[in-house]
């Protein structure tokens, strides 16, 4: 469920219209839904109750300062995935001890920033980021608490590009190798093992790739407090899938995903950990554009808007689907008919829908991408000089640009000329 419905004929973010917020930032724009994240948050709190749990949300999927803010307020941690995200989350009040850092290629300067701020675990992918990590921390004199994250070797069952979990990804240790290395951790200076991560990949819609390698983690465990290791986190990474098209999916619910777990995990005292971000922010989020043509091409009709593959890349980067919408409720009875609704950005494949059945839409009439608020606005760039847009954060009845569009000056002026070009 989110709030954004439709009244008196107007799509609302909560009690706000989106033709008035359109009047006030110009479009196309990010909005967010304050009792959206809420509920997200709680929801999915709820899912792990009974469990010694917290949630720590991947902010990858949305960092905005004042969604971290909403999240943190609520008991969020946060999983950071690189030294720009962790100074984010500081940035935003999260202390390092609510702050866990995954990714693969974690980089000796990223090591000693959060080690020196404070954190509460590295989530290592490698033998080789174990050792530097060890001697990054040894010279600080510091003890790093890390989990090493497995690769559980499971069919995720998502989009190719999302998919994490398999050998033959880029992810974590394989679990052959998992015994080897923690024997070698536990003998690391700077570096005490407190438990195990896995995460399996994105947008997962089927909880059997789940019980799999959660039940491969619970065995893991079992050898491993055998070996003699302190095991009592999982971190248990994020994923769940959400509603892209509401017509015809319906996803696993978070208390579904909660039970899996309890079965799963549930018998090891262990604490859990999850990194939701998709599940939390994805559907808090709606991308709002105007119609700048209607055009009428051979056989087919394009509705090009003002909005762009740099504004919202998923579509042309992973072919998803984003139900899009009008602002102005339609009337009951119009026949929908088929358009491709594609941005200004010259490459075919800045196309968001082809053949998508659309009410009659008409130039400076506003339509809303759903599901656009998680790796909607942190994937944009500033492709074809197309400056990034704004984002927005509603409350209630109240609404508040969160992050501004900067004006073209401010967008050129990031660039900076060599002294043998200045006159
Ligand atoms: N934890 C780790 C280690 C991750 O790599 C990710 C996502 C998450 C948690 C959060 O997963 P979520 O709950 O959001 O599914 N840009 C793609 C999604 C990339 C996901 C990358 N990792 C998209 O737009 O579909």
């Amino acid at each position: 469920m989110d709030h954004f419905i439709y009244k008196n004929g107007v799509l609302h973010a909560e009690d706000v219209s989106l033709t008035e917020i359109a009047a006030s930032v110009g479009t196309p724009f990010y909005v967010y839904s304050t009792a959206t994240l809420e509920r997200h948050f709680a929801v999915f709190d709820e899912a792990l109750e009974g469990l010694d749990h917290k949630i720590f949300y991947a902010m990858k999927a949305n960092g905005n300062l004042a969604v971290l803010r909403t999240l943190a307020a609520m008991g969020a941690g946060m999983d950071v995935v690189s030294g720009g995200e962790y100074a984010k989350a500081r940035a935003a009040g999260v202390p390092g001890e609510h702050i866990v850092f995954s990714g693969v290629g974690k980089t000796e300067a990223e090591m000693w920033q959060v080690l020196n701020g404070g954190i509460r675990q590295f989530n290592v992918e490698s033998e080789p980021e174990l050792r530097q990590l060890s001697r990054v921390a040894s010279a600080m004199g510091k003890v790093a608490a890390i989990t090493l994250r497995v690769n559980p070797d499971v069919d995720a069952k998502t989009h190719a590009k999302i998919a994490t979990g398999k050998s033959e990804n880029k992810f974590g240790i394989p679990m052959a190798k998992a015994r080897e290395a923690y024997k070698e951790a536990a003998s690391l200076p700077g570096i005490e093992v407190v438990g195990i991560d896995v995460h399996i990949g994105s947008q997962l819609t089927d909880l059997e790739p789940y019980r799999q390698a959660f039940t491969k983690v619970a065995e893991l465990t079992e050898q491993l407090r055998a070996d003699g290791h302190n095991i009592h986190r999982l971190d248990l990474g994020g994923g769940l899938g959400i509603p892209y098209e509401r017509s015809n999916e319906a996803p696993p619910l978070p208390v579904e995903y909660g039970q899996v777990i309890k079965e799963t995990v549930g018998h090891l005292g262990c604490e859990i950990e999850i990194e939701p971000g998709r599940l939390i922010a994805g559907n808090a989020g709606l991308l709002v554009s105007e119609v700048v043509y209607l055009k009428h091409g051979e056989g087919r009709d394009f509705l090009i808007i003002d909005a762009a593959m740099n504004d919202l890349v998923r579509p042309a980067m992973y072919e998803a689907h984003h139900d899009i919408v009008p602002v102005s409720e339609p009337e009951a009875g119009v026949e929908p008919t088929p358009l491709d609704i594609v941005g200004p950005v010259c490459e075919s494949g800045d196309t968001f829908a082809k053949q998508r059945a659309m009410p009659p839409l008409k130039a400076g009439d506003l339509v809303a991408f759903r599901s656009a608020g998680a790796y909607g606005a942190v994937m944009a760039s500033e492709y074809n000089a197309r400056p990034l847009i704004p984002e927005v954060l509603v409350k209630g009845d109240q609404f508040a640009v969160v992050r501004a569009r900067p004006t073209y000056e401010e967008m050129i002026s990031r660039d900076t000329l060599p002294s043998w070009m200045e006159s």
